[in-house]
């Protein structure tokens, strides 16, 4: 079997984690596969069909009937189609936000698009980001990151983010939120977030994007010159 790269980058909200992985697949011409878009995907069509959060089968139900589609862009990232139509900025909403963390802690949610991500790295090289792609989606990953920054450093770039995107965000409230998802996520029963045994650990506290890719370069071609 071919044997292709795989890169897994996990870590805490707006840790920067899509800009870097974006990046860095880009410069190797590996597929960037956002799986928090995919939760994101998830909490939309249950926003959008008036489910609640806390029904699992209702959930599942709704992802089998309204399944997720995907399309690769010419600039090797995904394109996520709800119903057919393009999403991104929708799953950026506060209200997304806030909803995805309770509907992704449901363990057949996670089956479900454990189960598309894994397909996606099949037959290609990918750089992956979210939250257990070194713990259970990708444990093989060639390379694991765990991509951290403090907490106010996260929120601050969130609400840059969400500025520019034409939202009113309190940094106060920004920061509360964010932390509020990192405990949820870190402490569900199923995938937490939590940095694999072997996962290198990058603090990005004050670090230009540049800088924190160019690392993640180095280790790529290190481990690359082991494979
Ligand atoms: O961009 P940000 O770091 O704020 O979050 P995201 O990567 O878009 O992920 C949104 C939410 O999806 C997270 O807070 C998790 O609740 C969930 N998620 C997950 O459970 N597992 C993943 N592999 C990726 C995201």
């Amino acid at each position: 079997m071919a044997s292709h790269l795989t890169i897994a980058i996990d870590g805490p909200a707006g840790a920067g984690k899509s800009t870097v992985a974006k990046t860095v697949a880009r410069r190797l011409g590996l597929l960037y596969v956002d799986t928090g878009a995919m939760y994101r995907a998830a909490a939309y069509l249950a926003v959008k069909y008036g489910v609640p959060t806390d029904d699992e089968s209702a959930i599942v139900d709704l992802l089998n009937r309204h399944p997720l589609s995907f399309e690769r862009r010419s600039d090797d990232t995904l394109q996520i189609l709800v119903d057919g139509v393009p999403v991104q900025d929708e799953l950026r909403t506060p209200e997304v936000s806030s909803v995805v963390s309770p509907l992704s802690a449901h363990p057949r949610v996670r089956t479900e698009l454990t189960r598309i991500q894994r397909q996606l790295s099949e037959h290609q090289g990918v750089v992956m980001d979210g939250r257990d792609i070194g713990t259970v989606v990708l444990p093989n990953a060639a390379l694991k990151v765990f991509l951290t920054a403090s907490l106010a450093e996260r929120a601050a770039r969130r609400a840059q983010e969400l500025r520019a995107k034409g939202h009113e965000v309190r940094l106060s409230d920004l920061q509360r939120a964010i932390d509020e998802r990192d405990a949820q996520d870190a402490s569900r029963h199923v995938a937490p977030l939590r940095p694999a045994p072997d996962a290198r650990i990058l603090d990005s506290t004050g670090k230009p994007v540049e800088a924190v890719v160019q690392e993640i370069l180095e280790w790529a071609g290190e481990v690359r010159g082991v494979e």
